[in-house]
């Protein structure tokens, strides 16, 4: 992974949210300089971009360096990816004319880094077609674009030119720090999240999953340059870009679903919580309630993972396995079972870990007999080392 993004700033509105993207970005170890025009300081001060990168902020081209450096020659050399966001009309101009006035705009001309640019703007000025020009005409540079979103404006307008959500944003530029392209060409299942168990038409019976785990799966997956599939029960996670996303309910559903692309699957992985059991009645009307308890009776749901094992052929098939007690006994149990070439043990009583939270705390087992540890560490991280093994480079 590679680690250092530049970041210039330039003077919107949304400038706020880049803060927001400094820190998230923080949260992943990524180191953040920051370059802001002379405008953007007029919304949030230097300050606030220093406190939270804990890095010194660039913007006036003059001023005293701080160590025998050329600044703008520094930063532009030492960018593994350049992000603009905000990105202005005016920075989008200038640079797609050649105009190098300022800190930002001359790193952003010196730097041989992929430049990536985050519009935020008024939607008709986004709709200008002199912006427009200067955007295609940087895109036949090389230079990219993270499309503004649609939604209400500052200036009170509805339509396009929202900054796209930190999240959207911190994405993609994890995506292109991550060198690691062992995916290329190679399709990957993974499914994620809960299933549910309808027992009428406003009740039903779930699980505690969150699908953390699966989402960071399939973004790793598509980082390393996959073509991911993710099949992914009910969850409030922001879909990813640059996935297939099929969103499912129940266990039905999430086989149907796994079914249509298995064949032509390369890995599958299904950390998705499925639902066991299913009420043996559906009720059509809403269940009333009476005098006395209520008894739902079950019935068996398919096994899921258990049928891909039968009918596998070339697939990597790697299941979860969500425990409570005898983690390494069951996980064993449950690999060969359902015939298995990795499982992921979860010890899913830790408060810190699991089910939920930012972290997990795994063993992955092979069938050669391979027993990998994975201490607390972010999903993301587990993410990562999970293909590492199942790439068989650790
Ligand atoms: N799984 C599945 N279909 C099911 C149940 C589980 O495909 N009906 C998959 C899960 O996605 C996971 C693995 O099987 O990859 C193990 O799931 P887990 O809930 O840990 O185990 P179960 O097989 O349900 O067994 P038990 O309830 O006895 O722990």
């Amino acid at each position: 992974m590679k680690r250092n993004l530049v970041l210039g700033v330039s003077g919107g509105i949304a400038v706020y949210k880049a803060l927001e993207i400094v820190s998230l970005l923080k949260k992943k170890d990524i180191n953040v300089d920051v370059i802001m025009t002379e405008s953007a300081t007029k919304f949030v001060t230097p300050l606030s971009f220093q406190s939270l990168s804990q890095n010194m902020v660039t913007y006036d081209m003059f001023a005293e360096p701080k160590a025998w450096e050329i600044q703008h020659i520094s930063l532009a050399e030492k960018a593994d990816l350049f992000l603009v966001a905000p990105a202005t009309a005016n920075i989008i101009g200038k640079i797609a004319n050649g105009i190098a006035d300022d800190m930002l705009s001359t790193t952003i001309m010196a730097t041989k880094a992929k430049v990536i640019f985050a519009p935020a703007m008024n939607t008709n000025m986004y709709d200008n077609p002199i912006v427009q020009d200067n955007i295609k005409k940087l895109k036949s540079f090389g230079y990219e674009f993270i499309e503004p979103a649609e939604g209400r404006l500052a200036c009170g307008t509805t339509g396009k030119g929202k900054l796209e959500s930190p999240e959207v944003i911190v994405d993609r530029v994890l995506m292109e720090l991550n060198d690691k392209k062992d995916l290329v060409n190679k399709n990957v299942v993974v499914t994620a999240g809960p299933t549910i168990a309808p027992v009428d038409p406003v009740r039903f019976i779930t699980n505690r999953s969150t699908g953390k785990m699966g989402y960071a799966i399939a973004k790793e997956a598509r980082n390393r340059g996959a073509n991911v599939t993710l099949i992914s029960g009910p969850t409030s996670i922001e879909v990813p870009k640059n996935i297939n996303i099929v969103k499912v309910s129940t266990n039905e559903e999430m086989k149907k679903a796994i079914m249509e692309v298995y064949d032509h699957a390369d890995i599958v992985i299904k950390s998705a919580a499925v639902a066991d059991y299913k009420p043996k009645n559906y009720s059509t009307q809403k269940i009333k309630k009476g005098d006395n308890d209520l008894c739902i009776e079950f019935t068996r749901d398919s096994d899921i993972l258990m049928e891909l094992g039968e009918k596998k052929d070339k697939q990597i098939l790697v299941g979860f396995a969500a425990e409570s007690q005898d983690l390494k006994e069951n996980a064993i149990s449950k690999l060969q079972r359902k015939n298995l070439d990795y499982i992921v043990a979860n010890d899913i009583t830790a408060n810190d870990t699991g089910f939920a939270s930012e972290d997990n705390k795994v063993i992955v087992l092979s069938k050669s007999g391979k027993e990998i540890y994975l201490d607390k560490m972010s999903k993301e991280k587990i993410a990562s080392n999970l293909f590492d093994i199942i790439l068989e480079k650790r």
